[in-house]
């Protein structure tokens, strides 16, 4: 199935989230925007609202992972949902289970919510495929396909620096061939109405017909790509997808597209420089630069964990409404009264929430 209807519901609202693809500026600008009232959750003295109380979450890390496992275990934590952490290492899976029969164990367990990491495109999609009704699957991460809230947590740094998106140029450096952070950054920087999304790597980092696929301008040197931009993002080197010689030397890529003092001069006085982590200093940035003033590289890490909660949230919200329908008696659920949550009306927790947070 087409994973951008998939992901919502009948009303177009948030089920799943397995990519940006498809979704439209409204829905992602929702997200944003529901990520801005989550920030203040970090500055109260009870760093908890009740959106998921009740909710079980379970994290299945299937590739390594340090921000993005943390930000969703704390996230699901301040949604005052129980969070269960599935280390693969030591789960079954190394005895030979399979994706599908974890899967079916751990909604045994009555799981309401999958966070999915996986090595494999379209691993998530598969698991959203497959679960049972009433229960979402977040895409953390699979293969080289989309990392959607990594692609929103970047989304929503950069709006909060740089307020609208349509006089942006941004530039995204390094290993687009592989990333699934590229993919989901693209994407959503294009809906949300960026002026231009250039892509600067070596030729065997690019993927076939960038332009055309992915609607970006490929630049063939890092100054060109640099001149004038607002949004500098780079990319790690993925050398765990590349199966076979993409570069000569990390030395010599450093030379010719690490991101060094004298080169960011190209770019606008104010540019940003963003990177999702892990970082390789003095492979893709030097260190001057990540740790400078320009930098909003550990802000992405804040901001994950407003932009997780805004999408587990949501997610949750579409999910108690289908749950309260599938529980109402057909006449009513045909009349559109007496639902215990209405739709377009506010939850008994989305008050709470909204009393938590303005008082
Ligand atoms: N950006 C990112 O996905 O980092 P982790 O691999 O540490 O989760």
């Amino acid at each position: 199935m087409d994973p951008r209807q998939l992901q919502l519901d009948d009303e177009g609202r948030l089920k799943h989230f397995l990519t940006t693809d498809g979704l439209d500026r409204a829905l992602l600008t929702e997200i944003l925007d529901r990520a801005e009232g989550f920030l203040g959750v970090a500055r109260q003295a009870v760093k908890k609202v009740p959106l998921c109380r009740g909710k079980i979450i379970a994290n299945v890390f299937f590739e390594n992972s340090t921000r993005t496992r943390t930000t969703f275990e704390l996230a699901a934590k301040r949604l005052s949902a129980d969070v269960l952490n599935l280390n693969i290492s030591t789960s079954a899976t190394a005895k030979g289970e399979t994706l599908l029969d974890t899967l079916r164990n751990l909604e045994a367990m009555n799981v309401d919510m999958f966070v999915v990491r996986h090595a494999d495109s379209g691993a998530a999609q598969f698991i959203a495929e497959h679960a049972a009704p009433f229960v979402s699957v977040i895409n953390a991460g699979d293969g080289s396909y989309a990392h959607p809230t990594q692609g929103m947590l970047d989304m929503f740094t950069i709006r909060r620096h740089k307020g609208a998106f349509e006089p942006l140029i941004a530039v995204i450096v390094g290993d687009v061939l592989h990333s699934r952070v590229a993919r989901s950054q693209i994407g959503a920087l294009r809906t949300l109405g960026a002026a231009e999304v250039r892509v600067v790597a070596p030729r065997t980092l690019i993927p076939a017909l960038a332009e055309e696929a992915l609607g970006v301008r490929v630049c063939a040197n890092l100054d060109e790509g640099i001149r004038d931009a607002d949004v500098i993002i780079m990319l790690r080197l993925q050398r765990e997808r590349m199966n076979g010689a993409f570069l000569p030397t990390e030395h010599e890529y450093f030379q010719l597209f690490g991101l060094t003092e004298q080169r960011i001069d190209k770019a606008k006085p104010d540019a940003i420089v963003m990177h999702p982590g892990p970082i390789n200093r003095g492979v893709e940035i030097d260190s001057a630069i990540a740790d400078g003033p320009r930098s909003v590289i550990l802000e992405q890490v804040s901001n994950g964990l407003a932009i997780r909660m805004a999408v587990m949230s949501m997610c949750i919200g579409t999910q108690n409404l289908a749950l309260a329908n599938a529980n109402r008696p057909a006449e009513t659920v045909e009349a559109g009264v007496g639902a215990a949550t209405e739709i377009g009306a506010k939850t008994e927790a989305e008050v709470e929430v909204e009393v938590a947070l303005h008082g």
